[in-house]
């Protein structure tokens, strides 16, 4: 575990940044365009908001920050493994698969800039492929990979693509292969489903992506639905704006990459502020979650 001391530099100016009001910008400088960060064309106001984190340098976008990455790959067979990754993003798992020493990458995007970035970064000597696709129409040959991953991208599809990406990793693992994923999560399995709506609704409104958590009772039916046993169930609070977590997730460096970033780019800051503000009024009801899922060896 990461321990900040809570007067570090980093952590005081990201924290002092994040507070100041959102109507006073601090400086007047012109928007930078990033050609590298998809979707950069879309104005700051209705931009994703993972695409707006990864602008600012954030590299960790899913829920429950690089630690539960670190479980759930902990949980799988990778060394020597044929592993397919859906929606890779910004390729910040893809390095630590790649450490795990895999006999192949797959990584399938839906995003073109995401397939360029994670293409570039991931060359090496392992073979590398990413490709553009729905990860519910991979194109993946069935019972061709023993390790499916993926990762904050469940829960920004309907409940129908849900299930078509569940059975998609399904499909292309072999028997006793392990599917793992880390979603956002709702609890306790009891909301009420006013909340539930509520919370869908503001998600929508804060983080311009329709996300649909799911209760940990939801998603793990949703698995076994399909065909998976649950092998490995992890949680964690949801904290990806907290400065705590960022510290632990970016480090020290990344933290002032990201410090500076909000400092000149008061559109986006804005659009962190609002994020974080929802996360927060929320945060009795939000959580994250990571399963590890296995394929029967004989189905
Ligand atoms: C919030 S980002 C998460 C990226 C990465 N997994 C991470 O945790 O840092 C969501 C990513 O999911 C991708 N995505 C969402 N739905 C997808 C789908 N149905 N098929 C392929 N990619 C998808 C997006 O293009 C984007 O790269």
């Amino acid at each position: 575990m990461v321990v900040v001391p809570a007067h570090h530099p980093s952590l005081i100016t990201a924290h002092l940044l994040l507070s100041m009001s959102a109507c006073r910008p601090i400086l007047k400088v012109p928007p930078m365009h990033h050609p590298t960060t998809p979707e950069a064309n879309i104005p700051a106001e209705r931009r994703p908001g993972h695409w707006v984190l990864a602008e600012l340098g954030k590299k960790v976008l899913r829920p429950g920050g690089k630690e539960l990455t670190e479980t759930l790959i902990a949980a799988l067979p990778l060394r020597g493994a044929d592993v397919v990754e859906f929606a890779p993003g910004m390729g910040m798992t893809a390095g630590l698969l790649l450490a795990q020493q895999p006999a192949t990458y797959t990584g399938v995007d839906r995003d073109e800039t995401a397939v360029k970035t994670v293409t570039a970064a991931a060359a090496g000597a392992i073979p590398v492929t990413v490709k553009q696709a729905s990860a519910d129409a991979t194109g993946l040959a069935a019972e061709s990979a023993d390790v499916v991953i993926g990762e904050a991208m469940l829960t920004m599809n309907n409940d129908k693509q849900k299930q078509a990406i569940m059975q998609e990793a399904f499909r292309v693992l072999r028997p006793g292969g392990r599917y793992a994923i880390h979603e956002l999560s709702m609890v306790p399995d009891s909301v009420d489903d006013s909340v539930k709506t509520q919370l869908t609704k503001s998600l929508a409104q804060a983080i311009r992506v329709n996300a649909r958590p799911l209760t940990h009772a939801e998603w793990k039916h949703l698995a076994e639905s399909v065909g998976f046993h649950v092998v490995g169930e992890y949680s964690k609070p949801m904290a990806l704006l907290e400065p705590r977590r960022m510290i632990a997730d970016e480090g020290l460096r990344g933290m002032a990459t990201i410090a500076k970033n909000l400092l000149t780019k008061p559109a986006l800051r804005r659009r962190v502020l609002t994020m974080r503000s929802t996360f927060r009024t929320h945060r009795d009801h939000l959580g994250a979650i990571g399963l590890v899922l296995e394929k029967p060896a004989t189905t």
